[in-house]
């Protein structure tokens, strides 16, 4: 079992939050983002660790962890790609993202690229329509889409 804790930088954000909100239920979602912002998903040993800081229960701390969808309980790829499938990015061309990623890193919605490289995920209306088709990358929305900028940025993680 390895160890969770936060980064220097995190742990002043987590004290920030501490100073910010009234009580340690307040707390439980900043400090769960900060755990995925660090590590992309959150280990049970992370759950650990936010039960132990925030005095609650493991048991606690992981039926909030599962009740949010946009937590990563698996371990996921470097590069999460969050591909938004309601009506505006579908009518816009999301399907064919969907296709061009399935067919240059081989992943379909839920599955990590084998070189742990990309992870694709099929979300609802990220409030982007205007920008449709659109995806999230690593929470970075990259809107006005088409198969040429996805290809260019596919290119660019690779290369990283
Ligand atoms: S429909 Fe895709 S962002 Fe709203």
């Amino acid at each position: 079992m390895k160890n969770f804790e936060y980064t220097k930088e995190n742990e002043e954000k987590f004290q920030k939050h501490l100073k910010k909100y009234p009580n340690s239920n307040c707390v439980l979602l900043p400090a769960l983002w900060l755990v995925q912002e660090q590590i992309r998903w959150i280990s049970p040993e992370a759950m650990i660790y936010i039960a132990k800081r925030l005095n609650k229960s493991p048991a606690e701390v992981y039926s909030f962890a599962t009740f949010y969808t946009m937590f990563n309980l698996k371990p996921i790829g470097t590069y999460h790609i969050e591909l938004c499938k309601t009506l505006s990015c579908m009518l816009r061309g999301s399907r064919e993202l969907k296709k061009f990623i399935k067919d240059t890193i081989g992943i379909k919605p839920g599955e990590t690229s084998k070189d742990g490289k990309f992870h694709l995920s099929e979300v609802e209306c990220l409030g982007a329509c205007g920008g449709a088709p659109m995806f999230a990358l690593n929470g970075v929305y990259h809107e006005n889409q088409n198969i040429n900028s996805l290809e260019k940025l596919i290119k660019e993680c690779k290369s990283c």
